[in-house]
C-alpha cells in the first residue's frame, strides 16, 4: 500500500519553493499527498523561525495535526535546523528533524522510520547545492507563475535575525543551473518566473558558459538580461533586496528589461540612523533614500515596497518618529511592519533596553496606519488607468478573479471565462485600501 503524506509549509517564499520541491520528491518516490492530515500517515511541518510566534505555532500544530493514523513526523526548515536535537524534547512524537539544506534527503529517512531501522533522525547538514537536483529536469506540476531561488543563506548577520543561523551563508546557484530550470519551466507553460533569496542582488554566480573566463561570475543583472532573452516568459520579478546592494547597473536593468516588473522589494526596517546602526544594516536613512532616488531617475516608473521593524531595543519615540518619517517621504506601494522579536542567537536579543510589549503594539499601530493612507492612495491613482494583470486565484464572489498587476497591487474583476493562469489589459475603476477593481478589456 502507499503511505500517504500531508505538509504544512510556514514562513517565506523561500519555503514555499522549497516544500513545491518536497512535494515533488516524495511523490517520485512513491508517497501520495494527502491535504487531510488525519488521513495521513506522515505529517512534514516546514517551519519558519523569523519571529517567535512563527515558531511556537510548530509544536501546537503538531498536536492538533496528529491522529491514530500518523506513523511519522518530520519537522523540517529553519525552526528545525536552530532548534536541533531540543525538537525532540519539545515533542517525544518528532521522528525526523531535517534543516532547509537537506530535503532531498527526506524520502530515505521516512523510510528507515517506517521500517523500524530508527526511531530518531537528525540532519541539520549545510549541503549547499545538492537539494536543488530536486529542480534540475523535473517537473514538479509546473504553475504559470514560479518561484526560482537564484542565492540562498545570508552573511549581513543584522544583528535582530535568525536567517544567518538558519539558512547558513550565502552562496549563489551556477547560472546556467538557473537559466536550465527557467527554461524548462516556461516550455511547460510558466508566464512569470520570481527569482528569490534572503539578498537576491548579492548574486554572485558561476557564468553559465564555461568559456567566458575564468572571472565571469555574473551579477543579478546579467541574470536578468538573460532570463529575459528566454521566449515565452512575460513577467519577471526578484526579492528581497538588501538597500547596500542596489547596484546602478541593476537599476538600469529595470530601465532596459520590458518584462522586469519596475518594482523591487527594498526593506528599510527603521529610519533612524542609530538603531539603523544597531541593527546593523551598513546604510543611513540618507544613503537609502538616495538610493531609491537614484533608482527612480534610471527608471521613473520604479515603485517600492519595505519591511520595517518597531520596537527594535532602545528606540526612543524620536527614532520611531524617524521610521514613520520614512514612510510618508517614500509613499511605498505596499509595506510590511513588524514588531520585534526577540530571537536566540541574535546579538539583539542580548541588548538592554527592550521594548515592552504594550508599546511596540501601540507603535506597530501607527506606522500600519501611516503605510495604509499611503497605500490607498497609491491604489487610487491607478483609477482610470490600464494595468497589466496576471491572474492567480478565485475571489469570494461567483466569476470574481484576482491577479496582481507589476507593482505587486491586487486586481479585482467579473468575467464569464476563468481567467486563472491569464495576462489581461485592466481599466482600472475604484479602489480600496487593499484591491482595485476593474474590468477587462
Ligand atoms: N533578507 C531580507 C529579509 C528576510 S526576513 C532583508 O534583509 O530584507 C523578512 C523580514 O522579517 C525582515 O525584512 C524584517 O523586517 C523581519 N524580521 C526579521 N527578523 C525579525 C525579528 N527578529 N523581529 C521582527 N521582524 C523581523
Ligand atoms: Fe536577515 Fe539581514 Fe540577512 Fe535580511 S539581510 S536575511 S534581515 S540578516
Ligand atoms: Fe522564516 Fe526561514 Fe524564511 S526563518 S522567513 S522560513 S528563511
Amino acid at each position: 500500500m502507499q503511505e500517504t503524506f500531508y505538509i504544512k509549509v510556514y514562513g517565506c517564499q523561500m519555503n514555499v519553493y522549497d516544500a513545491k520541491n518536497i512535494i515533488g520528491t516524495m511523490e517520485r518516490h512513491g508517497f501520495v499527498r494527502t491535504i487531510d492530515p488525519k488521513s495521513a500517515d506522515i505529517l512534514i511541518l516546514y517551519t519558519c523561525n523569523i519571529r517567535e510566534n512563527a515558531a511556537r505555532k510548530v509544536f501546537s500544530a503538531i498536536g492538533m495535526l496528529k491522529s491514530n493514523r500518523t506513523k511519522v513526523v518530520a519537522i523540517g526548515g529553519c525552526v528545525a535546523q536552530a532548534e536541533k536535537e531540543e525538537i525532540f524534547k519539545k515533542s517525544k512524537i518528532v521522528n525526523i528533524v531535517f534543516g532547509p539544506h537537506v530535503y532531498h534527503k527526506l524520502p530515505d529517512y521516512i523510510h528507515l522510520i517506517l521500517n523500524g531501522e530508527q526511531s530518531k533522525i537528525i540532519d541539520v547538514s549545510i549541503e549547499k547545492f545538492n537539494k536543488f537536483k530536486e529542480t534540475q529536469d523535473k517537473n514538479n506540476n509546473v504553475s504559470f507563475s514560479e518561484f526560482v531561488t537564484i542565492q540562498e543563506g545570508c552573511d549581513n548577520f543584522c544583528s535582530y535575525c535568525v536567517v544567518p543561523y538558519t539558512r547558513g551563508r550565502e552562496y549563489s546557484r551556477a547560472a546556467k543551473d538557473i537559466i536550465l530550470d527557467i527554461k524548462r519551466l516556461i516550455a511547460n507553460g510558466t508566464k512569470e518566473i520570481i527569482l528569490l533569496g534572503q539578498n537576491v542582488n548579492s548574486y554572485n554566480g558561476e557564468a553559465a558558459y564555461i568559456n567566458i573566463g575564468a572571472s565571469s561570475n555574473w551579477k543579478l543583472d546579467r541574470l536578468l538580461y538573460e532570463i529575459a532573452g528566454i521566449d515565452g516568459i512575460k513577467r519577471l520579478r526578484y526579492t528581497t533586496s538588501h538597500p547596500k546592494d542596489m547596484t546602478v547597473d541593476l537599476m538600469m536593468a529595470h530601465a532596459k528589461i520590458t518584462v522586469l516588473a519596475p518594482f523591487a522589494h527594498v526593506p528599510i526596517q527603521s529610519g533612524s540612523d542609530r538603531i539603523l546602526k544597531l541593527m546593523n544594516r551598513g546604510y543611513t536613512a540618507i544613503e537609502y533614500l538616495d538610493k531609491l532616488k537614484t533608482f527612480q531617475t534610471v527608471c521613473p516608473s520604479m515603485q517600492f515596497s519595505s519591511d520595517f521593524i518597531v520596537g527594535f531595543p532602545t528606540e526612543t519615540l524620536e527614532d520611531f518618529g524617524a521610521t514613520v518619517q520614512i514612510a510618508n517621504v517614500v509613499k511605498y506601494t505596499v509595506s510590511y511592519a513588524f514588531k520585534y522579536s526577540r530571537r536566540d542567537s541574535t546579538l539583539a536579543s542580548k541588548m538592554d533596553g527592550q521594548i515592552p510589549e504594550h508599546e511596540k503594539e501601540s507603535r506597530l499601530e501607527v506606522l500600519q496606519n501611516s503605510l495604509s493612507q499611503h497605500q490607498i492612495s497609491r491604489n487610487n491613482s491607478l483609477i482610470g488607468q490600464v494595468q497589466w494583470v496576471l491572474f492567480d486565484k478565485c475571489g469570494k464572489r461567483k466569476n470574481q478573479y484576482i491577479g496582481k498587476n507589476a507593482y505587486m497591487q491586487s486586481v479585482v474583476v467579473e468575467c464569464e471565462t476563468n481567467l486563472i493562469g491569464e495576462f489581461k489589459d485592466i481599466l482600472i475603476e475604484s479602489a480600496g485600501m487593499n484591491s482595485v477593481y476593474g474590468k477587462v478589456l
